[in-house]
């Protein structure tokens, strides 16, 4: 087994129908920095935005990011397979089929990307925040191994606002070891709505300070179809461990497992699969993720773990340079488009002090500037928030 090769996770990459409004909400609301302006690698026509954390460090950076593609279309779905092989993604880019831009969360797609903030004063700061400006917030929920909120992009993305406290190790003492049933008051149909819903901050709060910015990942949330052949996929074949087995909070007989991605149980390298049997597959498209990715440590790792993969029986796409890291992908049982990849380096084209303030393009196609930033430029503007 290989557990200490994977070393965390490095991001997650979701698709938005207008970039301009989700930065806004991100920068704006979420207090979160554009660390790059770019388009994707295997097809200009497709505008990528990546945000950091304010702790996001320069060379080599560390920290996970998030990444919007823009898939502005509305009358055509997103390409079947997704953005995964470059000529099927230039085919579906310009042949796309007619139908909903919209993703459809089920087996085999991302449920909510989980953010972190230290603790549950945190929490409320950001229901009312939130809520301040106009977005949705449901919680504060007590999740037995942290306290969580949530909302959803402006496109309808899950994102979870959770806390560092109480932490895995409070109900067990070998992690994983076996099933933790969950207490009824955290359950649906045993919690408080009505309380948990007025439940908020007494003060507005105008900016975002250190005391409540997010600091990262908390954890990775997806579907799985059979509980069981997702952890024997990820611990036998991707190498994570298994740390904790119990209840899915939200529906009654699903199960709910977490992954760690080495002995470092903080925040921002948990992954977790609700366990929903015979749920429906989910669709690629806006308001979904496209796909996570964990992180070895160099090219060198990188090019091992292709091996390797391959040599337990995992289909992966060739090793591909994505001009700030290089990355392979490969599917979960249920068909959830995952990869593994470097560190991003995102200072070989911008300064670590002004990353995020120009559009980067790959050399090859600085001859097409123009082009490319008219064909952005023509994008819907942002829609008007509060100030
Ligand atoms: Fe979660």
């Amino acid at each position: 087994m290989n557990q200490m090769v994977i070393r965390g996770v490095n991001s997650q990459t979701f698709v938005a129908a207008n970039i301009k409004r989700t930065e806004d909400f991100y920068s704006r609301i979420l207090g979160l920095p554009v660390v790059k302006r770019t388009v994707h690698h295997h097809d200009a026509r497709l505008p990528i935005v990546t945000f950091g954390f304010q702790s996001f460090r320069g060379e080599p950076q560390r920290g996970e990011t998030i990444t919007y593609i823009e898939w502005n279309p509305i009358f055509y779905m997103m390409p079947d397979g997704g953005f995964v092989e470059p000529d099927a993604t230039r085919d579906g880019v310009a042949n796309p089929r007619v139908g909903d831009p919209k993703g459809r969360w089920g087996a085999g797609t991302n449920h909510h990307l989980a953010l972190h903030v230290p603790n549950r004063d945190g929490l409320l700061m950001w229901k009312r925040r939130l809520s301040d400006h106009g977005v949705h917030v449901t919680g504060p929920y007590n999740r037995h191994y942290f306290h969580a909120i949530y909302l959803r992009d402006p496109d309808g993305a899950i994102i979870e606002i959770a806390t560092t406290e109480p932490g895995f190790g409070h109900d067990e003492a070998v992690l994983g070891s076996g099933f933790r049933p969950q207490p009824k008051e955290n359950l649906i149909g045993g919690r408080d709505e009505l309380q948990v819903a007025a439940e908020t901050w007494p003060q507005p709060l105008l900016h975002v300070t250190a005391d409540f910015a997010l600091r990262g990942f908390h954890h990775i949330t997806s579907i799985s179809s059979n509980a069981e052949k997702t952890a024997s996929f990820f611990v036998e074949k991707v190498g994570l461990r298994l740390i904790k087995k119990t209840d899915y909070l939200d529906e009654k007989g699903g199960t709910h497992f977490y992954y760690a991605c080495d002995e470092d149980l903080s925040p921002g390298s948990v992954l977790t699969f609700f366990g929903l049997p015979g749920y429906k597959s989910g669709r690629l498209g806006t308001g979904l993720s496209h796909h996570f990715a964990l992180e070895v440590e160099n090219d060198a790792a990188l090019a091992d773990e292709h091996a390797r993969f391959k040599k337990v029986g995992i289909e992966v796409s060739a090793i591909q340079d994505t001009v700030y890291a290089s990355q392979f992908l490969f599917r979960d049982p249920d068909g959830h488009i995952c990869a593994l990849s470097t560190p991003n380096r995102f200072s070989i084209d911008e300064d670590t002090g002004c990353l995020g303030q120009k559009l980067c393009l790959p050399e090859d196609l600085e001859g097409e500037r123009r082009e490319i930033e008219r064909h952005i430029a023509y994008r819907p503007a942002p829609v008007p928030v509060l100030p």
